[in-house]
């Protein structure tokens, strides 16, 4: 049996509407219309593929971002997050604008400016944030916010025209995904903000980002006496530094000079190789080549319930991130090394890399020794102590009070 007391809790749905209605309450002194929450994510494989054109296979996780939520009549927009409980952003609609907003606000109010950029009947409104999904943990803590946000106002000012059916909920997706790149200035792909908003309880969703359709994959970790670690490295990540930017340049560079959209359009990816000559196009194709393979064999297998199999392939990816994109850390590999050395099937770094999270497919009954292995190998190390989650694939977003 796991002992959950020793891994991060995710709140359940009362705790987290009283959070962000308490938050709410104390900020503006009135109530909110509703609270919507957003999932935060673990990327089972297919890393760094989806802004090349590729498949991704991230499931949400039960860590969740709450916010409460009320229109206003006017433009002006407040906004408070229990990080700062004290701190009131303050400004108009055309405040959170490219090029005008910054920090968490860039990814609170960035999907507001989007949608009214969109057509979509948006005017001001007062939020409160509360979340229990790690923070530049790589678990997607930024989207969770965006599409959380991005729901609430669908459904106060557009009857929650989008946010009723799958079609409305990809065009939200993209409205967050745009207010990650314009406004927050992160040039991320869009899986975090599809498996935020596009998933089902119970299955992984298998993301074609060439054309943005999905389907549903059943992971059913229990049944097969599994479960997916996290290991959150605390190794400060971010993505709207310029590495993450740099890797997509890069991509976009290759797949120029071999005369295709994107990488994954590629039909023979050894002559492709061949074709290519600057030495970091050519590993960084190599990844996104290999990848795709690997998503294949994976889907198959989760798909045939076999999921013991995905260790070597979540092992591969790993190797593959760490030696041809680039995009590990001294953190992660310690992390993946010492899980397997305790048993892990396989383990691999997951979301964009540069720090963040590592995830390891466990037997149930060896999580906390997992656990434990991995957390005296940091502290051998001298690393910062990391922090534990226990993923199982959850529910969308969507709202909750
Ligand atoms: C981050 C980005 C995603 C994706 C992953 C890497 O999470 O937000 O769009 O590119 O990195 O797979």
């Amino acid at each position: 049996m796991l002992n959950r007391s020793s891994f991060l809790p995710a709140w359940d749905t009362p705790e987290g509407i009283r959070r962000s209605s308490d938050l709410f309450v104390a900020a503006y002194g009135s109530r909110p219309a509703g609270v919507w929450a957003a999932p935060g994510r673990v990327n089972l494989i297919g890393e760094h593929l989806d802004y090349n054109g590729g498949f991704s296979l991230p499931f949400a996780l039960p860590h969740r971002t709450f916010v409460a939520l009320a229109p206003r009549a006017d433009e002006q927009v407040r906004l408070v997050s229990d990080l700062a409980p004290d701190a009131v952003w303050s400004g108009t609609l055309d405040d959170l604008g490219p090029g005008r907003a910054s920090g968490w606000v860039a990814y609170a109010g960035g999907p507001a400016w989007v949608l009214r950029d969109e057509g979509v009947p948006v005017r001001g409104f007062d939020a409160a944030v509360a979340s229990c999904v790690p923070l530049g943990a790589g678990l997607s803590s930024s989207a969770a916010l965006e599409t959380a946000v991005a729901l609430a106002l669908d459904e106060v000012f557009n009857q929650g025209a989008l946010g009723a059916d799958d079609a409305g909920r990809a065009r939200l997706a993209a409205a967050c995904v745009r207010a990650e790149n314009e406004v927050a200035g992160a040039a991320t792909g869009g899986m975090d903000q599809a498996v935020a908003l596009r998933s089902t309880l119970g299955h992984a969703l298998l993301i074609d980002s060439s054309d943005a359709s999905v389907t549903q994959v059943p992971l059913d970790l229990e049944a097969a006496d599994l479960t997916i670690l996290v290991i959150d490295t605390r190794a400060p990540h971010a993505l709207a530094d310029g590495q993450y930017a740099s890797r997509r340049a890069t991509c976009e560079r290759a797949a120029a000079r071999l005369g295709v959209r994107t990488l994954c359009q590629v039909e023979d990816p050894e002559a492709a190789l061949g074709r290519l000559e600057d030495r970091l196009e050519i590993a960084r194709a190599r990844h996104v080549f290999t990848e795709q393979g690997r998503v294949r064999r994976v889907v198959e297998a989760v798909s045939a319930g076999r999921l013991r199999e995905i260790g070597p392939d979540l092992d591969a990816s790993h190797a593959s991130l760490a030696g041809d994109y680039e995009v590990s850390c001294p953190e992660l590999d310690v992390a993946v090394e010492a899980a397997r050395r305790a048993g892990a099937l396989g383990a691999r770094m997951t979301g964009g890399g540069f720090g963040g999270s590592a995830i390891a497919l466990v037997e149930r009954a060896k999580a906390s020794a997992v656990r434990d292995a991995v957390a005296a190998s940091f502290a051998a190390h001298g690393f910062a102590a990391p922090e534990f989650l226990v993923a199982s694939a959850s529910a969308p977003g969507g709202r909750v009070g």
